[in-house]
């Protein structure tokens, strides 16, 4: 199939396109490079020993979109090109909601145009809000939601579920990821944050590099197992593997469905530090400090779903996470290439 990765240049569309290729399908990636840039495709290239083919557009920007689909016959969509960043969603909501619906408005139109209807959506488990227990199953209700940034996936689960329920050739899979981590097995590609980490892994692996002196860690006084908060990281190869095994449902069903990725396990922060030190042998230091506004304890997935309907499972340990983000950080310490 010919894959259209809006967003495809970025962390985790970089490596689902390596996952696609490798899995014998055809992508094409549409990026604005607003958090990557080009060298990010030379290195992909350079992974699948082939030429990915990549537009540098807005996907807001119909015309330019429709020129790609004119270009090439488009088989599915997974959607990936959004802003993402939590803490700025907050300080500049309208830019958010903007961007991030406009662009996927856009998308449906031109798929529309041209009679593409499977579309794979990168969502959050951030839709599940905080009033929910845990683990986060796909049933329960979804709101609450603590940021701009959360809305508006929630908000596009929302149009694309509208969208499906008057077109019933639509296929549609709502990926819910939970803590993406890590980088592919090469270190050529990997996680690169604009400026200070505000994610726990790039954080740790500049501490680690030498580029921030200690990690500060948000509160040990959560009632989880030490006090530290809980997530479930999951490997960022295994949830580009979620997402051929969605595609390739979502060829085969109709509807939609939201689907957690994850790995079903939650780690605390400190769990984090050990296996990153052990791991890779080398010293965290950290300081507690005070509860980051926001947070909450512990979140993990029920992963039953994804292996129900996707026959997926995350099989990536921790320590491949902290060992792949190493070698990333290592081979790349100022991150990519201006
Ligand atoms: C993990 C844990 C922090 C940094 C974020 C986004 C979410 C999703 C996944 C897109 C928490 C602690 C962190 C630090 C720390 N992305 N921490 N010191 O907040 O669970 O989720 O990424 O959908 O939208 O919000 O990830 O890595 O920021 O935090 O102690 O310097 O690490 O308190 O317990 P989070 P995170």
């Amino acid at each position: 199939m010919n894959i259209l990765l809006t967003g495809g240049a970025g962390y985790i569309g970089s490596h689902t396109a390596i996952e696609l290729i490798e899995a014998g399908h055809n992508a094409v990636i549409a990026d604005n490079f607003v958090n990557s840039n080009p060298s990010i495709v030379k290195r992909m290239n350079e992974i699948i020993g082939q030429t990915i083919p990549f537009y540098n557009i807005d996907v807001a920007d119909v015309a330019a979109l429709d020129e790609v689909f004119c270009k090439h016959k488009i088989d599915a969509v997974i959607h990936f090109a959004g802003l993402k960043a939590v803490g700025e969603s907050v300080q500049i909501p309208v830019k958010y909601y903007r961007n991030n619906i406009d662009s996927t408005l856009s998308l449906l139109e031109i798929m529309a145009k041209h009679n593409v209807h499977t579309f794979i959506f990168s969502s959050s488990a951030t839709v599940y809000g905080n009033m929910n227990n845990i683990p986060y199953i796909e049933n329960m209700h979804v709101g609450h939601c603590s940021s701009p940034y959360a809305w508006t996936k929630l908000f596009i689960e929302q149009i694309l579920a509208d969208v499906a329920a008057v077109n019933s050739d639509f296929s549609v899979v709502l990926l819910r990821y939970f803590n993406p981590v890590g980088a592919h097995p090469s270190g050529k590609i990997g996680e690169n944050p604009n400026g200070i980490p505000n994610n726990l892994f790039p954080y740790i692996s500049q501490v680690a590099i030498g580029k921030l002196a200690e990690l500060k860690i948000f509160g040990n006084d959560y009632p989880t197992k030490d006090g530290t908060g809980v997530r479930d990281y999951i490997h960022v190869v295994d949830l580009a593997k979620g997402h051929v095994a969605a595609l390739e449902y979502a060829e085969k069903h109709k509807g939609v469905e939201a689907i957690n990725l994850g790995t079903g396990t939650g780690y605390s922060v400190l769990d984090i530090v050990k296996t990153f030190e052990q791991t890779n042998n080398i010293k965290i230091p950290y300081q507690i400090v005070s509860r980051r506004a926001g947070d909450i304890a512990e979140y993990y997935a029920d992963v039953s779903k994804a292996l129900l309907l996707l026959n997926w499972k995350a099989k990536k340990t921790l320590a491949d996470m902290c060992r792949d983000t190493w070698r990333w950080q290592t081979q790349n310490p100022d991150g990519y290439e201006k």
